[in-house]
């Protein structure tokens, strides 16, 4: 009795799907396939599947060719199966020749050809709408866009914009992007939806020209460096029925998601303290964006991660005040924010000439959770209790710079008119906007004043 195993997604069931199942039943007298959870496919770096893994499972099933179906859930499970089910054959679609052959030394591995023309991605694409995004600015944060959208299916970046045409053309080059422009206008026409990566004080004005012609914006963070410009991007947004969003990374993490549930749900009991920090060196130079004296500074640069926690968890009604030490131009080489809540208190520690350790750590009367540096790439956490046999240690995906996450449920809330964005909401937005700028109002209100 020849037994066979074969692998896969199995998205959107279509012919290619069911050919291959078909030629794998051929091949032995029984079969086992094997479906992959939502999480392992993260993991994969395969993000926006469309069908639920119960609906993926009974789409195989209704085939009828399958004797067996497994669940694929961890890397390194495909020997474990082949050894387990004392499996002679495994089977898999020739887009992954070479990728298997180490499965040899337990069994016969065979690729065989995909079928053409037809794939989960091209569905997905034809029926969700495909997102055409530009990028604004051409900076790190927007390399790191660039690389990863690529891991998402349903958007493509398909413009890059930079006032100099140059740097445009040498990023557009670099990532394979289509078009190149130093015209807003002209950037804005090639695309459904832009990414804004340009200095701070230009958020607000490249998002707003954005919305009011009808594109979607995803800003970088801070998306403005005030309450009322974020709050009137957001009703604008609202009015021109387009979906703005802040690219603040962590908040659309998985493990940091996990951290969220496990702080509020009462494990750890009533939570009295969150504190964070980010400090990242930067070089004092007269020049960088990071010394520029109105908008740079510590805070402005990092705060907006530190404040993701102590507004997600604690909420929004809290009194705010600040710590702050200058250096080149008058900005806060260090910074810190300290929360008064009713119940609670929380502080946010930022450092661009000062470093610290980067950790989130939160407190309550059951025990803590302790997200260690670099707690915004959210990949661990501990939950620690009185007795430390009953410690925990979480863990969730976070492939390349974690950007797909926020990619994909940018891409989700354009697509889907259901979906809502309660990650970071437009409150949220709205509340760090209003602390950052209450900081740089005590900041500058006496330093730019002086002679
Ligand atoms: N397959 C195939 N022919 C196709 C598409 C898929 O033979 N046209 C095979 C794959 O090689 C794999 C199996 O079907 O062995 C399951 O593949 P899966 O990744 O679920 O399907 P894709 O359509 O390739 O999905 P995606 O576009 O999301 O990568």
């Amino acid at each position: 009795m020849k037994k066979v195993i074969t692998y896969g997604s199995f998205d959107l069931f279509h012919e290619g799907h069911r050919s291959i199942l078909r030629r794998a039943r051929e091949m032995g007298d029984s079969l086992i396939v094997g479906v992959t959870t939502e999480q392992y496919d993260v993991y994969r770096g395969k993000i926006n599947l469309v069908d639920s893994l119960m609906r993926r499972i009974d789409n195989v099933r209704k085939t009828g060719l399958a004797d067996e179906i497994i669940v694929e859930d961890h890397e390194g499970q495909k020997a474990e199966d082949i050894q387990k089910y004392a499996i002679d054959l495994f089977v898999i679609g020739s887009d992954w020749r070479g990728q298997f052959d180490y499965l040899d030394q337990y069994c016969e591995v065979k690729y065989l050809d995909r079928t053409q023309n037809i794939s989960s991605t091209d569905i997905r694409r034809g029926r969700q709408g495909f997102v055409l995004l530009g990028i604004a600015g051409t900076g790190r944060a927007a390399g790191r866009l660039a690389r990863e959208i690529r891991f998402v299916s349903g958007v493509e970046a398909r413009a890059a914009y930079n006032p100099s045409l140059e740097s445009a053309r040498t990023f557009a080059g670099l990532y394979g992007i289509e078009s190149a422009c130093d015209n807003y206008e002209a950037f804005l026409e090639k695309t459904d939806a832009v990414y804004i990566a340009t200095p701070h004080a230009t958020h607000y004005d490249y998002a707003r020209h954005a919305i009011l012609a009808g594109r979607h914006v995803l800003c970088e963070k801070p998306m403005t460096l005030s309450a009322q410009e974020t709050r009137e991007l957001f009703e604008l947004a609202n009015d021109c029925g387009v979906v703005l969003m802040e690219a603040v990374k962590t908040a659309y993490a998985p493990a940091f998601l996990n951290l969220l549930a496990v702080a509020r749900c009462g494990r750890i009991g009533t939570v009295y303290d969150v504190e964070c920090a980010f400090t990242k060196l930067i070089p004092e130079d007269k020049n960088a964006r990071e010394y520029e004296p109105k908008t740079g500074g510590s805070f402005t640069e990092l705060a907006s991660y530190s404040l993701l926690p102590i507004i997600k968890i604690l909420g929004r009604d809290y009194r705010v005040e600040f710590r702050y030490f200058r250096g080149l131009n008058g900005c806060d080489i260090y910074a810190k924010a300290l929360f008064a809540y009713d119940n609670a208190t929380a502080s946010a520690k930022t450092g661009i000439g000062v470093k610290s350790e980067g950790q989130l750590l939160i407190s309550g009367t059951r025990g803590y959770i302790l997200a260690r540096s670099p707690w915004w790439l959210t990949k661990t956490f501990e939950v620690c209790y009185e007795n430390p046999e009953d410690n925990e240690t979480f863990s969730g995906p976070f492939p390349g710079c974690g950007l797909r996450f926020e990619i994909a449920d940018f891409t989700r809330n354009i697509t889907d008119p259901n979906a809502r964005n309660y990650k970071f909401s437009r409150e949220d937005s709205v509340a760090a906007s209003g602390i950052i700028e209450q900081f740089l109002r005590e900041r500058n209100g006496l330093w730019l004043k002086e002679p």
